[in-house]
């Protein structure tokens, strides 16, 4: 009998040690879980953009914040905006993060988190521009990112086959457009647009709010369609908007405090 028992244990033993080894080499020591893989257009700051080949940003902090909350290792990878979409559909990532608003449509093909950030379209413009609402960029050459809210915004207001919008495959072409005097305007998201104006005030540029034209947006981490990951990366957000880090990310980047309550609303 003491013979037996002492085989078990020995069995027991070492069948926990070979799972335990199993655990840890596939996911590198993280608690058993598989690192996430992360995918951004980093040409959008201060949400996200590289600085010094390192992509950083609100949006990358954030989104790394939720992962650890959530016991996942990430992997952040550059990759462009709309081959975000393209790999969240197709399974060869976890996650896109990219100041990607959740619309209706977008809902049709994929999942997202709940909300993490308010945010609106608004126009940059010259410094001097006639330009004062979105109403008076009717006949104006505009600039914006292809596939985003900004190029919705616009295509609303004034015909989806609008020959004055231009299209461009990441924002910054799209300031670099307004620069060279190549369009009137850049319709894109506020923050981007009020950071933009604020640290380039040699360009001379100016941003122009219409609350009654542009609607309230809210921000999700982009999933693919029925991903597992849903449930938990949701927990872990709402756990750092009622412990304080989310607070902190946002003062880190923005200097205010957010609107935390607009976000939970929306849930
Ligand atoms: N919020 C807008 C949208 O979802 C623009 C996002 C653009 N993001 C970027 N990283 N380029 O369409």
């Amino acid at each position: 009998m003491k013979k037996l028992k002492m085989v078990t244990t020995v069995l027991l033993v070492s069948l926990s040690l070979i799972l335990s080894a199993c655990g840890t080499s596939k996911t590198g020591g993280d608690g058993g879980k598989k690192t996430l893989r992360v995918v951004t257009d980093a040409a959008y700051a201060p949400f996200e953009y590289q600085d010094k080949g390192e992509v950083v940003g609100f949006d990358i902090d954030f989104v790394k914040a939720v992962a650890k909350e959530a016991g996942y290792p990430v992997k952040v990878e550059h990759v462009g905006w709309d081959p975000v979409f393209i790999e969240i559909e197709g399974k060869t990532a976890d996650i896109g993060v990219s100041s990607i608003t959740i619309t209706p449509k977008r809902i049709q093909t994929y999942d997202f988190t709940v909300p993490y950030f308010l945010s609106k379209n608004e126009i940059l413009v010259p410094k001097g521009s006639p330009i004062k609402s979105a109403k008076d960029l009717e006949g104006k050459k505009i600039a914006v990112q292809n596939g985003t809210t900004g190029q919705e915004a616009v295509e609303k207001l004034f015909g989806e086959n609008n020959d004055k919008l231009k299209k461009f495959d990441n924002n910054n072409l799209a300031i670099l457009e307004l620069k060279k005097g190549g369009v009137d305007a850049v319709v894109a998201d506020n923050t981007v647009i009020e950071t933009y104006v604020k640290n380039n005030p040699k360009d001379d540029f100016v941003f122009i709010e219409d609350d009654g034209t542009f609607e309230k947006e809210f921000y999700g981490l982009l999933l693919p369609k029925g991903s597992k990951l849903k449930a938990e990366l949701d927990k872990a957000v709402n756990k750092l908007l009622d412990n304080g880090t989310y607070e902190k990310l946002y003062e880190k980047w923005f200097k205010i405090k957010p609107d935390i309550k607009i976000l939970k609303e929306q849930q």
